[in-house]
């Protein structure tokens, strides 16, 4: 099942429970917001799970671009991906969170012929200031999926102060052999599908205050559930990706992590830039400047005569028509380039600066203060150029 049939199977199962489809937003956060992307299905929806009635009404589904970089260290593992489609439902004040577990549950196995016995969930266990979910366990021993219990692991929020709540997370086996252990021990569990159900929000000190309304917000993360689903061992063997392990390899011949990050860096660096977003020193802007100067450092590693000039076009168009961006492959490849040649010249005078006697042996925190503030290189750069 390719991604395309992934979404219309799970947007046409929601529609047929009485949920209207929500166009999804560009990767950038309404104004007001306190985040500089989107990185998840709920963002561009707060307001709505606030209490403001949504003009679709209570029960929404949709597919949202989202853009993460608290996990761009943990890019080229089988699962993150900088920049992901997440598709989502939502009972704004309606049906409650064993409903929608129950649902999800039907869909995997019925809509996309997982087998239950390759399902666990997680549930949140209680803390000191909200009981344990109780109903989301009852409902998976009545489907007869184990359950395992957490506590810091099954509470959503997204930042220091939001709507947030206890969640109820769907992991699928990816082991070769039966079924093992329970999520938190074992890696070959992964996390498909997130039930939230947000019926607090977090304030300034730290204190829950109830919502005017109980909302239940789920978030399946496309790229990985199409990678389960196709029985490939990445999210970068997916149908996803195809175009890339095609065209890529020939280019440039990279071993399996490199492939993994120029592939997910320079992918997510078009999305941004498809959006609008221009690269920057800082804000919004330093997320794609920092995502083609990581892959370039990687691509120019083994072989320095790479360049992005020779990258085929077509997969900065493939990409772009993913997300529905309209930007056009040609104006995004000349922001592409001229950020590579402004890394060249920043290269150059790293080189040059870090010959001089003073910075030949070990730095320091105010060496490192200084090589930024005076000449702009930033430590990854520094520590680059030093092969560190
Ligand atoms: N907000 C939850 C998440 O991002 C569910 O959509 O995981």
């Amino acid at each position: 099942m390719d991604t395309q049939r992934i979404v219309r199977t799970f947007t046409e199962y929601y529609e047929q429970r009485g949920h209207r489809r929500v166009t999804g937003s560009t990767l950038l956060p309404p104004p007001g917001d306190p985040v500089l992307f989107t990185t998840s299905g709920m963002h561009p929806l707060t307001p709505y799970l606030e209490g403001r009635p949504h003009p679709l009404g209570r029960r929404l589904v949709n597919v949202q671009r989202c853009l993460r970089t608290t996990d761009l260290e943990e890019v080229g593992d089988r699962t993150h991906l900088t920049v992901f489609e997440m598709l989502g439902t939502w009972s704004l004040g309606d049906y409650e969170g064993p409903t929608s577990l129950e649902w999800g549950y039907g869909l995997l196995t019925e809509g996309f012929g997982v087998d239950p016995r390759l399902l666990c969930a997680t549930v949140f266990g209680g803390d000191d200031r909200t009981g344990p979910d109780t109903a989301s366990l009852d409902l998976w021993e009545r489907l007869g999926v184990p359950v395992e219990r957490t506590v810091e692991d099954n509470w959503w929020d997204n930042g220091p102060t939001g709507p947030c709540g206890p969640d109820s997370e769907i992991f699928l086996w990816t082991g070769t052999t039966p079924p093992e252990s329970t999520p938190t021990r074992d890696g070959r569990w992964v996390e498909v599908w997130n039930h939230v159900t947000m019926r607090y929000r977090r304030l300034d000190d730290g204190s829950l205050m109830p919502l005017p309304q109980r909302n239940v917000d789920t978030g399946l993360g496309l790229e990985r559930l199409a990678a389960v689903l196709q029985g490939r061992d990445s999210v970068f063997d997916c149908d996803v990706f195809e175009p890339w392990r095609r065209l890529v390899p020939p280019l440039w011949p990279l071993d399996e992590p490199s492939f993994r990050l120029v592939g997910d860096h320079l992918r997510a660096a078009v999305v941004v830039l498809g959006d609008g977003v221009r690269p920057a020193n800082s804000g919004r802007g330093y997320v794609p400047r920092r995502l083609v100067r990581r892959l370039l450092t990687v691509l120019l590693r083994d072989d320095p005569s790479r360049t992005l000039a020779d990258l085929p076009v077509e997969l900065i168009g493939h990409t772009l028509d993913r997300f529905g961006q309209s930007a056009g492959a040609g104006p995004v490849r000349e922001v592409l380039l001229d950020e590579e040649r402004r890394f060249g010249r920043l290269l150059e005078r790293g080189r040059r600066v870090l010959d001089r006697p003073r910075f030949r042996g070990p730095l320091g925190e105010d060496d490192y203060r200084y090589l930024h503030d005076t000449h702009g290189l930033p430590r990854e750069l520094v520590r680059g150029l030093r092969g560190q």
